[in-house]
């Protein structure tokens, strides 16, 4: 009980830590809504810990073979794409997109979009292919047909 409130309170800290930090003068980056009610977790746990939630999942799916769809990078991008004025989806990655706002005031820089697909519904890579390499022909075709 009193390490689920422990839990608690940090993660009302967090909460009312960022909200505190965006409401001073310092501008804070402002990635679009996403889509629907909620995110998959509550949201000021997904600004702390989606890159640990991420590669988690990542683990999970290629060095055990458990494949579920909460944390899956596929399902971020159903809910954090938007379309442009032809009605084309943008990658997420995309200047003044979800994946890039914050990482672009933060400095952070990832591989991840080098395979994975930036925006929903294209095709999922064939199968689990724990052995691919960055640069690898699998990452090649992981990224022209994700
Ligand atoms: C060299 C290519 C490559 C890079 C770089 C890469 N991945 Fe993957 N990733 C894969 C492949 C291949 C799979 C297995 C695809 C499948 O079976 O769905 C995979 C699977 C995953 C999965 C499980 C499938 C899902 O969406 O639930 C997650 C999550 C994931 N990667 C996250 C990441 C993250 C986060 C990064 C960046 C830190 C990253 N990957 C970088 C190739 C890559
Ligand atoms: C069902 C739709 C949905 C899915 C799936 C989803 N999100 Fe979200 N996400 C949202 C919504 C809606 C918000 C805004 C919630 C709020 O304002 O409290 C959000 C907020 C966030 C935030 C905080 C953004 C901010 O303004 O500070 C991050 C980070 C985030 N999501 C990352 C992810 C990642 C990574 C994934 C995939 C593992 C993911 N989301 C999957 C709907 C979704
Ligand atoms: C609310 C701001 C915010 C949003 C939105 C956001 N990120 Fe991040 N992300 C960060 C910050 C800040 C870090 C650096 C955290 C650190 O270094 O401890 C980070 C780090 C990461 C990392 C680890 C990079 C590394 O190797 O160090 C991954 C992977 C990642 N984010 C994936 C994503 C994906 C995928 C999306 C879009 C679905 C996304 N993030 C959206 C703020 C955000």
């Amino acid at each position: 009980m009193r390490a689920a409130i422990a839990v608690l309170s940090w993660a009302l800290i967090c909460a009312a830590g960022w909200t505190a930090v965006a409401a001073a003068d310092t501008p804070m980056p402002t990635p679009p809504r996403g889509k629907g009610e909620r995110c998959v977790e509550a949201t000021d746990v997904m600004r702390r810990d989606h890159m640990r939630l991420l590669t988690h999942q990542r683990d999970e799916t290629m060095h055990r073979g458990i494949r579920t769809k909460k944390h899956s990078l596929v399902e971020c991008l159903e809910c954090h794409t938007r379309k442009d004025d032809q009605g084309q989806f943008m990658p997420v990655n995309a200047e003044g997109e979800f994946c890039n706002v914050c990482h672009d005031y933060s400095g952070v820089t990832m591989d991840c979009f080098e395979c994975h697909a930036t925006t929903p519904r294209q095709r999922k890579p064939v199968a689990a292919r724990p052995l691919a390499e960055p640069g690898s022909d699998v990452s090649f075709r992981l990224r022209v047909a994700p």
